[in-house]
């Protein structure tokens, strides 16, 4: 059971994405499910969505057993209580709860196969959501089970409250931060995708420099730059990388223009020399050591870029990218 932990834009999906694609690389009878969160969910509402994809991928496929027949004959039609789910294309029937159509699921599994289930944008479970973390983590069926959940800083907090100890023990074997690229991997995710997609061209080592120092190794920050500057059949060079500034800042926007759009220069500035510290937690000793007058980090909290965690502890609760991108769109020099 792994748990990946980052910002918005740190790259979180492309790591589930790569898992579910390297798990059907090694083994094609594997049943991988992504479950993208777009709303609150309790217990019942993950469950449910879980079988829906499982029961879905089975339907496609040839030479299910009759267990897997029966069960998807059996659960075909049925709506999950509260949950507004319906499993198959017809009318509800009975209606059951998730927890019930889960251990039918689990039951009905085809044998020697694997079962991945990788929950993404996590934050959005409530509390009964996160204790379907450990059920999920917990169940004992006739096939394995791998459970990948990914989520921002929210997720983060919550599971570092008591009260949902037992949940954050499930992932007690590894947790990861995703966050930003070092230099070199800036390289590898300006080049990899053009050996990936048979293209010509390149990058200058300055170039592949200059992408790293403008995005902090940000990966989508990364990705906008290299979606600007990249012309297929040359190399990139400094000066292309220059002057596609303001089309990265564009195609960056949508999200990160709206994000602190009220903030003032002095508040990114302050937000960026608090971001290179590279930790969430921060001691206000620490924030006043970096240049960052007190009246200050009251503005930054008031814009909900520091969060106050307890007395003296701050936690920096905006996707750093956020502050890389207001410097760069208005030209601030940064330390
Ligand atoms: N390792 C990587 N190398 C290059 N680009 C990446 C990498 N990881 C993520 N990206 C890019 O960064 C952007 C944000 O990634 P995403 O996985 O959506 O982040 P998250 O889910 O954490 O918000 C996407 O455009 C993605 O293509
Ligand atoms: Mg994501």
């Amino acid at each position: 059971m792994l748990l990946l932990n980052g910002y918005r834009g740190s790259g979180k999906t492309s790591v589930l994405r790569k898992i579910e694609a390297l798990t059907l690389a090694a083994r094609s009878d594997a049943i991988v499910v992504e479950i993208p969160l777009r709303i609150h969910s309790s217990e019942d509402r993950l469950l449910a969505s879980v079988v829906q994809e499982v029961a879905r991928q089975l339907e496609g496929r040839a030479g299910a057993g009759d267990r897997v027949r029966a069960f998807l004959s059996r659960v075909h039609g049925l709506s999950i209580a509260g949950t507004g789910v319906t499993l198959g294309a017809s009318a509800a029937s009975r209606p059951t709860s998730g927890l019930a159509v889960w251990r039918e699921c689990i039951d009905s599994l085809p044998d020697g196969s694997i079962l991945l289930i990788c929950v993404d944008d996590a934050e959005l479970l409530d509390t009964s959501g996160l204790g379907a973390l450990k059920t999920i983590a917990e169940t004992q069926g006739r096939v394995p089970i791998v459970l990948i959940v990914a989520g921002g800083v929210e997720l983060a907090d919550r599971l570092s409250q008591p009260d949902t100890s037992p949940i954050a023990r499930i992932f007690s074997a590894g947790r990861f931060d995703i966050g930003e690229l070092s230099p070199s991997e800036t390289g590898e995710a300006l080049n990899a995708p053009i050996r990936a997609a048979d293209l010509h061209g390149g990058w200058t080592t300055d170039a592949i420099e200059l992408v790293h120092r403008l995005s902090r190794g940000y990966p989508f920050l990364v990705q906008c730059l290299a979606h600007a500057a990249f012309i297929e059949g040359s190399t990139v060079e400094v000066s292309r990388v220059q002057a596609s500034v303001p089309e990265a800042l564009e195609v960056g926007g949508s999200w990160l223009e709206r994000e602190c759009a009220s903030a003032s220069d002095e508040d990114i500035r302050a937000f960026a020399k608090i971001a290179d510290v590279g930790r969430p937690r921060l001691r206000s000793s620490e924030i006043l050591s970096l240049g960052i007058q007190s009246p200050y980090i009251g503005r930054l909290v008031r814009q909900k870029i520091l969060k106050k965690i307890s007395r003296g502890q701050y936690e920096l609760r905006k996707a750093p990218v956020i502050a890389y991108y207001h410097a760069l769109a208005r030209g601030l020099r940064l330390g």
